[in-house]
């Protein structure tokens, strides 16, 4: 996988999955079970190593993605969350931009210490070859979160607020990927071989703001990771970005693009590694459907550097069995090397 994102031309097709580790497996269920909360099992390092794992132990897989979630970033600076069964997170919400000011910047890093501690446990468990995947919310994303308080909707209050001072709130997202990009350094230091950043409401910005919004925190972090760690790749991940994709491979500097489901494969240049983008529904579905999508898509990238994705996490009804099947499948595949 690595070698797919530093620009090696090979034959082979890396896989991972968003959310492979999670609520579908049943050996998650009872470490999360045991850990009463799901922050909990985050800030636990030698269960979140441990859940991090469970999907490599099971599946043919390429990488592991760290165990955690984007609203850490929120929780150490301060703000209190919670994921309330069946509903999802929810946070005391900022009351104005300004409330940026009143976050606890000082406390960040020792607060985070357990996920950095999750990391140095994996690197010395992983087996060499896998790939080791940190990651971080997007700021127009976690900001979504932090100025609605849950998730659920549409952000409907959280984009008022940024239409209301799109200029005050570029600042805010500014600040925000300073942040961001510190988390991932710090990732990076404690052995991430590569790290992801998560926009998955990026479809929610107006095109006339998706410069400022999307493209422009992203390029931030980017610059940052990369006059530190010039040699680790950068996943960006901007869902349902539409026409918006390959400006924002083009402006960010990443190393490669996460795409949904609905994204248009052939518009996007070739030159540019993507990664993504099978629905999740037919991995829930299973079977000849399944199948020939995955072919269809294989077919699709065959002439391009592509690492096997969903276009979305998994769902969390799939039936583990359909995981084994779909990475069966696309290691059955016969790709021809790409330049
Ligand atoms: O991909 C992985 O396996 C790594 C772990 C991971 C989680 N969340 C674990 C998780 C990652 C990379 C995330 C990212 C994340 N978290 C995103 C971006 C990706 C996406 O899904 O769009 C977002 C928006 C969040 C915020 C979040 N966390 C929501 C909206 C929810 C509730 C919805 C749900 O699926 O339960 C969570 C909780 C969450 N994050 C769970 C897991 C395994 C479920 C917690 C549980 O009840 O056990």
């Amino acid at each position: 996988m690595l070698a797919t994102l530093q620009g090696q031309p090979g034959d082979y097709t890396p896989i991972w999955l968003m959310r492979q580790a999670g609520r579908y497996l049943p050996e998650y269920r009872a470490l999360r079970a045991q850990a009463g909360s799901f922050l909990n099992l985050c800030y636990n390092p030698s269960q979140a190593a441990e859940i991090t794992l469970q999907p490599l132990r099971r599946f043919d897989l390429d990488a592991a993605i760290l165990f955690s979630d984007i609203l850490v970033i929120p929780h150490a600076l301060g703000m209190g969350l919670d994921f309330v069964e069946g509903e999802g997170p929810v946070l005391p919400p900022l009351p104005s931009l300004a409330g940026f000011d009143r976050l606890d910047f000082a406390g960040f890093e020792q607060k985070l210490a357990p996920v950095y501690e999750t990391l140095d446990i994996l690197r010395g468990k992983l087996p060499a070859g896998k790939t080791l995947i940190g990651f971080a919310g997007a700021p127009w994303t976690v900001a979504c979160y932090m100025l609605q308080g849950h998730g659920g909707g549409k952000f409907e209050k959280a984009r008022q607020m940024a239409l209301a001072n799109p200029q005050a709130f570029s600042t805010f997202l500014l600040r925000l990927a300073d942040i961001t990009a510190q988390y991932l350094c710090s990732q990076i230091r404690h052995g991430a071989d590569t790290v992801q950043i998560f926009d998955s409401w990026a479809g929610l910005v107006p095109d006339a703001h998706f410069h400022d919004w999307i493209i422009a925190p992203a390029a931030r972090i980017v610059q940052t990771i990369k006059a530190r760690y010039p040699d680790t790749p950068v996943i960006g991940f901007p869902r349902q970005a539409g026409s918006n994709y390959t400006r924002y491979a083009r402006e960010t500097g990443i190393a490669a693009m996460g795409l949904d489901q609905n994204a248009d494969i052939a518009a996007i240049p070739d030159d540019i590694c993507i990664q993504g983008n099978l629905a999740p529904e037919l991995l829930l579905a299973g079977g000849d459907d399944m199948k020939h999508a995955i072919d269809e898509l294989m077919q699709k990238t065959m002439h391009r550097r592509f690492i096997f994705n969903l276009g979305h996490g998994v769902i969390k009804e799939t039936p583990p069995e359909h995981v084994a099947d779909l990475i069966a499948t696309v290691r059955a595949f016969k790709r021809s090397a790409t330049a």
